[in-house]
């Protein structure tokens, strides 16, 4: 059953893909993948996660996911988030979500994204996201990208300053993670903004906006 189908929104339902890495929307039939590796990856991905009282693995089984997925869908028939998928060489591999997205004066978004431990740091999350940016700016007609990351985010702070996302901000204990409220820096790019690092991510010999 393809869940996306009643979408009407610019840009959604859609699959994006570059060398090793696809981006297609999040589905319920996910669910088994997702909570291996949400079980597997607790260590990695808690001090990112929002406070909840349940534990880990209540929070994330199948059932949950699933929940998840039918909320998601809600907010993407209403145009207000992409959820997407990312599958690495065909598999399952973790999530890129364009959330918070604001039409009228404001046209923008947040990012969010996690991806397994064992296929991190190679370059496949900053792939997601320098095609989720491309999308953005494009088809959906967003303006604004915001990313906002906890201090002590080495990788992530790493992925955004590395595609050109200015630090805008930084923001007094902002967000409940991981059982606190804790201080953000608020990343951000523009649809005028160089884009000459999404389109070296990209592996397209392009100038910015061509
Ligand atoms: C953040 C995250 C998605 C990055 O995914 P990834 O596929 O490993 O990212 P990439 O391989 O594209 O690397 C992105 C940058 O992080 C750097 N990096 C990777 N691992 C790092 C580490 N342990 N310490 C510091 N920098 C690191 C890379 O060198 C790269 O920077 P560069 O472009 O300057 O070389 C991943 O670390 C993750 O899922 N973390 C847990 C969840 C999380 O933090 N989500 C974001 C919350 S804001």
């Amino acid at each position: 059953m393809n869940d996306w189908a009643a979408s009407a929104h610019p840009g959604w339902p859609v699959t994006l893909a570059a060398e090793r890495v696809t981006l297609r929307p999040l589905r319920r039939r996910d669910a088994a993948d997702w909570e291996r590796l949400q079980l597997a990856n607790e260590g990695w991905l808690s001090p990112w996660e929002p406070s909840a009282p349940a534990t880990w693995a209540v929070r994330h089984s199948r059932g949950n996911f699933r929940r998840m997925v039918r909320a998601l869908r809600r907010r993407a028939n209403l145009g207000m988030c992409l959820p997407f998928a990312v599958v690495v060489d065909g598999k399952f591999a973790g999530q890129l979500t364009v959330d918070n997205v604001v039409r009228g004066v404001m046209r923008g978004a947040h990012l969010g994204y996690w991806i397994d431990q064992s296929v991190a740091g190679r370059g496949h999350m900053s792939l997601a996201v320098a095609m989720v940016v491309e999308h953005c700016f494009g088809p959906v007609g967003l303006h604004r990208l915001q990313a906002d990351v906890r201090p002590e985010n080495a990788p992530s702070r790493a992925l955004v300053i590395g595609l050109g996302f200015r630090e805008e901000a930084y923001f007094l204990r902002y967000l409940d993670i991981d059982g606190n409220w804790r201080d953000h820096i608020g990343y951000a790019l523009t649809a005028e903004d160089d884009r000459a690092r999404i389109v070296r991510a990209l592996g397209l010999r392009r100038q910015n906006g061509a």
